[in-house]
């Protein structure tokens, strides 16, 4: 089903049962899904369902490898089983990949929902810099799942840690993504072993749809450093081949084929898409709003970085410095009109310096407003104090129509 007009779509389960990505649909309950919306709606015993508005495709199939993925999960709650009676030393890691639009995020929470169906709390972790499902775009991001996605607008999770890498594409600066990769293994790694829950739960992660070249690599090093047990390869059977030859042999693989129901998103599909996770992370959804803030501060009150620099010629480079290093660099940035509507991370560093890099952060504010005469920025902000004076420059930028503050 899609809506592609401005009006949104009602959906309402009149009888049976049936669910959305795994989470189950309340009987006689209407479900309003946002215009440009695409969605499944799986039934396992049959079931009726209204629709009201304008729906571009909507349409019954048998074509789905929703059995596929439940047989997963099965096999996943399994290992979570082994890990609770003292069997197995944790639940499975999973990392899922695949191509752009094959569903890996989809896949990633269903098969979260359906371990919180069985009493789990699993970690989510969103390594997609573009489309990423728990934050905001421009950011990794993970989450204790603790409760089942909302039918209509995901997951909306609070236990959360999040690193900045400021560009919504890995290619940007391949060694910071990595850098960060790693950073965040280490966190939910501390994780597992603080929380039982977690530790038998296990961990889903989602990657963003890179395959080739360097985008390759960081799949082996994404499996490799969060010690992946399972790796989930939808659709691309060349991938999944390379996969096999490069990975362990003790790291299962399994090829799954894609929803025939998803179809490619065009470039403006998906930074509409970004521009939404934007808005959602700070006003909310229609189950769930959120009231932001709007802060001034003074420039002195806060210092900002950028992550990465310019490359410099190596003759320009200081004896001893190697030339990859400008992309681990933490650059210092002057108030500028160039930062208006520009999101940033708000660093758990308390101030500038290489350091910043080993820091995760505590959430993200928008510059509304540059006001180089009172030298004070205005900042979109859920929290109405900043938690710290350092913010990361984020290349994301945020349009807010909707403040009225
Ligand atoms: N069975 C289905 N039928 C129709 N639409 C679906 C189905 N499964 C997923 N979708 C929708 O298809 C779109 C693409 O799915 P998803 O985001 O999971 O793909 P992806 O591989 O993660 O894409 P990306 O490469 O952008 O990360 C989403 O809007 C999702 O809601
Ligand atoms: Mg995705």
């Amino acid at each position: 089903m899609a809506g592609d007009t401005k009006e949104g779509v009602t959906l309402e389960l009149v009888t049976g049962s049936a669910e959305i990505f795994g989470t189950d649909l309340q009987l006689n309950k209407k479900y309003t899904f946002p215009s440009g919306t695409r969605t499944a709606v799986f039934t396992y015993q049959g079931c009726t369902l209204e629709l009201i508005g304008p729906t571009v495709h909507a349409y019954v199939s048998n074509n789905t490898p929703m059995a596929i993925f439940a047989n997963t999960h099965a096999g996943l709650e399994d290992i979570c089983r082994d890990t609770e009676n003292g069997e197995a030393s944790r639940g499975f890691v999973v990392l899922v990949v695949g191509p752009t639009d094959v569903g890996k995020s989809t896949l990633c929470r269903i098969l979260c929902n359906y371990a919180v169906r069985k009493g789990r709390s699993p970690i989510f972790v969103d390594l997609d810099v573009g489309q990423n499902c728990l934050t905001v775009p421009g950011s990794i991001s993970a989450a204790i799942v603790d409760q089942l996605a909302d039918p209509v607008h995901g997951f909306q999770l609070e236990q959360q840690i999040s690193y900045c890498f400021g560009s919504t594409t890995p290619t940007a600066n391949m060694p910071l993504y990595e850098l960060l990769i790693r950073k965040m293994a280490e966190n939910t790694a501390e994780w597992m072993k603080r929380s039982r829950n977690a530790c038998i739960s296990g961990m889903i992660i989602n990657t963003c749809g890179y395959i080739t070249g360097e985008g390759y690599k960081t799949l082996l090093t994404i499996a490799e450093s969060f010690e992946a047990d399972l790796v989930i390869c939808l659709e691309h059977e060349r991938l999944y081949m390379d996969l096999n030859r490069d990975l362990p042999n003790f790291v299962k693989t399994l090829r799954f084929p894609k929803s025939s129901g998803i179809e490619d998103r065009s470039q403006n599909v998906r930074s509409y898409g970004r521009e939404a996770m934007v808005q959602r992370y700070f006003y909310g959804t229609r189950a769930l709003p959120l009231k932001p803030y709007r802060i001034e501060v003074p420039f002195e009150s806060v210092e900002i970085c950028q992550l990465g620099a310019e490359k410099l010629p190596d003759s320009c480079l200081p004896f001893g410095v190697s030339a990859d290093d400008h992309h681990t660099k933490v650059v210092y940035m002057k108030p500028d009109m160039k930062l208006q509507h520009h999101l940033m991370a708000v660093s758990t560093a308390k101030l500038i310096s290489p350091e910043v890099l080993n820091h995760n952060v505590f959430g993200y504010v928008v510059i509304l407003e540059v006001d180089l005469q009172n030298h004070t920025f205005a900042l979109l902000s859920p929290v109405n104090e900043l938690p710290s004076k350092v913010l990361i420059y984020t290349e994301v930028v945020f349009m807010d129509d909707q403040i009225n503050l």
